[in-house]
């Protein structure tokens, strides 16, 4: 069976970053795209309200910039935010041309017609969306290019394991050559060889006990950076999102900020309004301020929910804007015409990540970096609604580019030894590992969530600390398994989490610290560095 897979560039993750890049790149490059799901996964597949682009003429790119600046709390790269927001109506052309639909409205100024929706910290309309579905059909759509493209190979239920390097191979000039990648139908580890590699692996959510993201939002990439020698920076900015579905059976489904957007107001359990007693903008407050408003009158109240009601729109208005909420609340036994929907935040977006520059650059030569497992300094201390998919693709074409302009230089890959089991076995104890997860997740939300406080910190710190010794221990002693592979990841990212969080010591955007409640003097990311940092320049 053949094990060894050579191809000019790899890229692990096909979300909204993952299909841009293949798609942006030319079609005399051989392309693995490696997916741990199906091609359409990742939290692209789940994106509801929208993504956000200056295209109405009342709106402008330096209004978009200030709004994205003000959300990130003084900590986003201006150049990073310039640079997305900029490319922000081409990269619609773009989806446009990839045969992506979005909702269109008669009375609009923009002569395409776009219907365009508001949301938390956005001064304007400038939300594209398809109803309440965006991501589906923006992942179906770039699917569907994906396939009539022969250069680009899909390889589903494969799991990235580790990046490899010319330093792992002990050779000179330290660069990415490629990655082992568990593949799940046969349990075999596979290596694959490229010239170029591209995380694009999403976000670290998973790493809450209730979150948004779907299952495969383990921080793969992030973590897989780390150990290769990269830096990582901002892991303390974890955004839970203040709307998700409260129901046992819901799996913390979004409510999409857009409802706020279209006039949801939020309520306590006795239909009171309560988002103008913590901020002028009420229910349209960025979302730290308003996932933190729920938390306290949920504490003080001793409720396990707050309310959201969006019924004074009417049944039409619903069924046209939000029916993948209308279908799902039903199926909860919640009409949302008539009656408020119970909600509770929920881990949602991962702020930081992979230290990256506006070509989506890596500290490892020939390794990139794009959409939610980067850090590109765009979203700073919180991510304003919808500015994600945007960087998804704008990155991913900025990556496309850079690849290309390397191609002159970029080596072919050497050769790479395969997979070596032969010091390890099947596991006898799988429960060591479901018990690790459950720990890991709880203690994540209990002490390192919404609002934070040293002694927590220390004891999230000290938790993380055993756990990653047991599973070390495990990873080095079995065969490895998706789940357990996840976890490996889930302790590396909690563990960067707390770090982070440990070190700032000031409440800025999503960081909230009752023992430092106010903005600190410095501005200052928050850099971590691992032992085996790579600084090796790029050539
Ligand atoms: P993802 O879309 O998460 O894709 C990650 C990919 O990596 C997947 O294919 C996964 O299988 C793969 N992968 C992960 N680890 C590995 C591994 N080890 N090996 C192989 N493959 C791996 N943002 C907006 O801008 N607008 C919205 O309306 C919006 N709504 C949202 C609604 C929900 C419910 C959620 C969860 C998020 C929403 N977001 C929204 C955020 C946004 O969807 C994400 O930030 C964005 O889709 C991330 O895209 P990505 O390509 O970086 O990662
Ligand atoms: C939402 O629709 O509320 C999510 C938007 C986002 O996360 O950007």
């Amino acid at each position: 069976m053949k094990t060894t897979f050579t191809h000019d560039v790899l890229v692990i993750g096909t979300g909204a970053a993952g299909l841009s890049v293949a798609l942006n790149l030319p079609k005399q490059l051989s392309i693995a795209l490696i997916s741990k799901t199906s091609l359409k996964s990742g939290s692209t597949l789940w994106a509801q309200g929208g993504i956000a682009a200056v295209l109405d003429s009342e709106d402008s790119i330096e209004s978009h910039i200030q709004d994205t600046l003000v959300a990130g709390a003084g900590l986003c790269r201006e150049e990073a935010v310039r640079f997305t927001v900029e490319n922000g109506p081409k990269a619609i052309e773009w989806l446009v041309s990839q045969g992506v639909k979005f909702d269109i409205d008669e009375s609009s100024s923009d002569p395409r017609k776009f219907h365009l929706t508001k949301e938390g910290g956005h001064s304007h309309r400038r939300i594209l969306h398809s109803a309440d579905a965006t991501g589906l059909e923006l992942s179906g759509s770039l699917a569907d290019r994906i396939f009539e493209n022969d250069n680009i190979t899909v390889y589903e239920n494969r799991v990235g394991v580790d990046l490899i390097t010319h330093r792992k191979l002990m050779l000179p000039g330290n660069r990415c050559v490629g990655a082992y990648v568990l593949n799940i139908e046969n349990g075999l580890v596979e290596t694959f060889a490229a010239r170029s590699v591209v995380l694009a692996t999403g976000g670290a959510s998973k790493v809450y006990l209730y979150t948004s993201n779907p299952d495969v939002a383990t921080g793969d990439g992030i973590a897989m950076a780390w150990r290769a020698g990269c830096r990582v920076g901002n892991m303390e900015f974890n955004q839970f999102h203040p709307t998700c579905l409260y129901h046992p059976q819901a799996k913390s489904f979004l409510i999409t900020e857009a409802v706020r957007g279209e006039g949801g107001k939020l309520l306590l359990p006795d239909g009171t309004r309560f988002m103008d007693n913590f901020d002028q903008r009420a229910e349209l407050a960025p979302r730290d301020v308003v996932a933190r408003a729920i938390d306290h009158e949920m504490k003080r109240l001793g409720a396990d929910c707050m309310f959201l009601d969006i019924s004074h729109k009417g049944k039409e208005f619903i069924a046209n804007h939000f029916p993948t909420i209308q279908e799902r609340c039903l199926k909860f036994g919640v009409d949302i015409a008539r009656q408020p929907i119970p909600v509770v935040p929920a881990a949602h977006y991962t702020c930081g990540g992979i230290v990256t520059d506006l070509r989506a650059r890596t500290d490892l030569n020939s390794l990139y970096a794009i959409g939610e497992t980067a850090f590109s300094g765009l979203h700073g201390a919180n991510r304003m609604a919808s500015n994600s998919l945007l960087e998804c693709l704008v990155f991913g074409r900025a990556c496309a580019d850079d690849i290309v302009s390397r191609l002159d230089i970029s080596p072919s890959p050497p050769a790479i030894p395969e997979w070596d089991e032969s010091l390890v076995t099947d596991s006898d104890e799988d429960v060591v590992i479901s018990h690790n997860w459950d720990e890991l997740r709880r203690f994540m939300w209990d002490y390192v969530g919404i609002v934070r406080t040293n002694k927590r910190l220390q004891r999230a710190k000290h938790r993380v600390d055993l756990l990653h010794q047991e599973i070390r221990e495990y990873y080095s002693n079995y065969r490895v398994s998706n789940d357990l592979l996840e976890l490996r990841n889930l302790v590396t990212v909690a563990d960067l989490i707390i770090c982070s969080a440990i070190q700032r010591k000031e409440s800025r955007g999503l960081h909230y610290t009752t023992d430092y409640p106010s903005l600190g003097k410095e501005i200052d990311d928050t850099l971590l560095t691992p032992v085996n940092f790579s600084s090796e320049s790029w050539t």
